[in-house]
């Protein structure tokens, strides 16, 4: 349910200088102190109050010696997944693991782990290719294809890969970078083609809680020809709290968690105890938060897609989930290094850069719009004039 209060939290501004923060700290690196970091994903919002008082009371014990599971937390991702999601789950579909990348290394060792084939679907969230390359496993790419500006997958071409022999499909739902919630349909073929040629699915949920007004993310899970995916879902995208690692691998078909679990008991993945309490204070007490947190963020892509598309010169995806805008500049007639630099230097904004999706991606940008309103419309102010003045 929407909340007033926690609409204004977001709003307000927000330091957060000297907190270690990759995004804001970082920044002479890149080489303007004072450019608006719109560019790794996480956001400049608090996370979820009751959350903070958890962490807060469990640090005041003062004694952090080696942890186990509480049943609340498999019970509270069970309760989530149900109440957001729809997806019926139990405690023994679920094991721990610290990150998703690392989730998506451990899964494609576990199951292949003399090599195969993983097709990916570029541009997308540049670990994917490392993860597939450090597995020793090969890589195919399967192109998304634009048709007027919306991003698609390529069934055709994911059919004569599958023909051809491939053994697992790495998917990103909802799909960073182009940022779309893929529909039932688009999910009913990929999971009967993958059913079809008996390829593995490994679906990155991570981004699955932003669901923007009018989409709806369904989990691969809940697709009949895909009962022996592997769902990997986070409460550290949703609820910011992505220094504290933390993920979940959900898997319903017990010889491959089998596999799974021996190899995370293999290399001692264990979990830590912040990343675990956060997340379930989180899981059991975000809903508010998340709702209000979705207002905010679509107001925030609409403001900030108007005033892109209004240069002219910038062409954005429409953001149905993630809150990471995809943006085409081939319009500015810069590529790659320069792209980049007219962004960070000139117009005082820092975003991915598009290749870190693929490599066909040198004239996109990635930015990211989880921050105050005021940081949005500064950063359309300065991106605005920058390209007025090319
Ligand atoms: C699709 C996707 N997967 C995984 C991650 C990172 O997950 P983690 O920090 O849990 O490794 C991100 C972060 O941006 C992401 O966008």
């Amino acid at each position: 349910m929407f909340d007033r209060a926690l609409y204004d939290r977001f709003d307000k501004p927000f330091d957060r200088l000297g907190t270690e923060s990759l995004k804001w700290d970082a920044r002479k690196d890149f080489g303007n102190a004072d450019a608006i970091p719109m560019w790794v994903a996480d956001m400049d919002f608090a996370t979820v109050p009751e959350v903070i008082e958890g962490l807060t009371r469990r640090a005041a014990h003062g004694a952090f010696g080696y942890n186990i599971s509480n049943p609340r937390d498999r019970q509270a991702l069970i309760n989530w997944m149900a109440r957001r999601h729809a997806l019926g789950i139990t405690t023994d579909d679920i094991m721990f693991c610290p990150g998703v990348v690392d989730a998506i290394y451990h899964c494609l060792k576990a199951l292949f782990p003399s090599g195969g084939k993983v097709i990916v679907q570029s541009p997308v969230y540049g670990p994917f290719y490392s993860m597939v390359e450090k597995a020793g496993m090969e890589l195919i790419e399967n192109p998304l294809k634009r048709v007027e500006n919306v991003w698609r997958m390529d069934f055709e071409g994911l059919e004569a890969i599958l023909k051809a022999g491939a053994d697992a499909l790495l998917m990103c739902s909802p799909h960073n970078p182009v940022g779309r919630i893929w529909t039932e349909d688009e999910l009913k073929t990929v999971t009967g083609l993958c059913a079809r040629y008996n390829a593995r699915i490994i679906c990155d949920e991570i981004h699955a809680d932003f669901e923007m007004p009018g989409f709806k993310h369904r989990c691969i899970l809940s697709f009949p020809e895909a009962q022996n995916a592997v769902q990997l879902v986070s409460a550290t995208k949703t609820f910011n709290l992505a220094a504290l690692r933390h993920s979940a691998i959900i898997c319903k078909d017990a010889d491959v968690r089998k596999k799974i679990s021996a190899r995370l008991g293999e290399v001692m993945a264990d979990v830590n105890l912040y990343g675990m309490l956060a997340t379930r204070l989180a899981y059991e007490n975000g809903d508010n938060w998340l709702d209000t947190l979705l207002v905010y963020l679509s107001e925030n892509r609409d403001v900030f897609e108007k005033a892109l598309r209004e240069t002219g010169r910038l062409l954005p995806a429409h953001v149905e989930g993630t809150y990471l805008m995809w943006v085409d500049c081939g319009q500015l007639g810069l590529k790659g290094d320069e792209l980049n630099s007219f962004f960070i230097k000139t117009a005082g904004v820092i975003p991915n850069s598009g290749s870190f999706f693929g490599k066909s991606s040198d004239s996109f940008i990635r930015l990211n719009i989880a921050t105050q309103r005021s940081n949005i419309l500064a950063a359309a102010d300065r991106i605005t004039s920058a390209i007025k003045a090319l």
